[in-house]
């Protein structure tokens, strides 16, 4: 497994590699787990030469201690990709990613500042910026997400489309502990007694999801997932939002299609998100 830590390096592999056949690129920011890996699994799939980026992207971040607290383990990162079959890892330091003077970004206007874009400002501009990056270094053919991160993955297909950005976005389901927490590299700074009562997001969707395969309109099952995290003093629910799953318009009422749920929730501070696609 190659690493590259340049993006001279990263295009010349990639160049090489293109003789294998099609390019997957996996984009993470690293600490990897079974959720990154089972996106990992999907590209080696579907493609015959696998890149994984790994980049903590300082844009998308608004607090700056979340920033300097995000779980970094490049070894045993490594590790996990080369024993999966990856071929390559991009790893560029920042100045590689943002070079001096570097005044471009890349927004989704309306997508990137509704729902979860009004609790994390700025976050989304911080992804489609980077995402955009990594596509022009990479050249992929796909590109993988993972559903969990829903709002994100509507930025990045919207953001695809309107630029005429010759890659395929392909997205992965949630992984999930056997206990239905959604994995995320946030799950390792809770403490024990918060990690104990985090599964009630996994738990208030499912409650959700069967009130509304059994008709329940949507006001209906906003209160089902308010009450059930309320009932747990440790959760402090920031945000539900359900969403056409199509256009991303707030949806109300009885539907008749695909929406999304998205939850956002803090625990001890560490706000953790979850969502569900539901269709009637
Ligand atoms: O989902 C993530 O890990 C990040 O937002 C991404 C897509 C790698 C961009 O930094």
């Amino acid at each position: 497994m190659k690493i590259c830590r340049t993006v001279e390096d990263m295009r010349a592999t990639v160049h090489a590699l293109r003789t294998k056949g099609e390019i997957g690129l996996v984009p993470t920011m690293g600490a990897l787990h079974a959720g990154h890996m089972s996106l990992v699994a999907q590209a080696l799939k579907e493609n015959q030469g696998v890149v994984t980026s790994i980049f903590v992207n300082p844009t998308q971040f608004g607090d700056p201690s979340d920033l300097e607290k995000y779980p970094r383990d490049d070894d045993a990162d490594f590790a996990k990709l080369e024993a999966a079959g990856v071929d390559a890892v991009f790893l560029p330091s920042v100045d590689q990613v943002y070079t001096d003077g570097d005044e471009t970004i890349v927004e989704t206007t309306g997508l990137a500042n509704v729902f979860h874009g009004l609790v994390r400002p700025g976050h989304f501009r911080g992804v489609a910026t980077v995402v955009t990056k990594l596509l022009n270094i990479v050249g992929p053919d796909q590109v993988y997400f993972g559903q969990k991160d829903y709002q994100q993955l509507a930025v990045i297909r919207r953001m695809v489309q309107d630029l005429h950005m010759p890659v395929v976005v392909r997205d992965v389901p949630t992984a999930r502990d056997t206990d239905g927490l959604a994995l995320s590299s946030r799950n390792a700074r809770l403490t024990p007694e918060h990690r104990a009562v985090a599964p009630v997001l996994n738990r208030a969707l499912v409650v959700a999801e069967e009130a509304l395969q059994g008709g329940a309109a949507i006001e209906y099952a906003a209160d089902l997932i308010k009450s059930t995290i309320a009932a747990e003093p440790l959760a402090d629910l920031q945000a539900v939002d359900f969403v056409d799953a199509a256009t991303f318009d707030q949806a109300t009422g009885d539907f008749c299609g695909a929406i999304g749920i998205m939850i956002s929730a803090l625990f001890g501070g560490i706000l953790l998100i979850d969502q569900r696609e539901v269709t009637r």
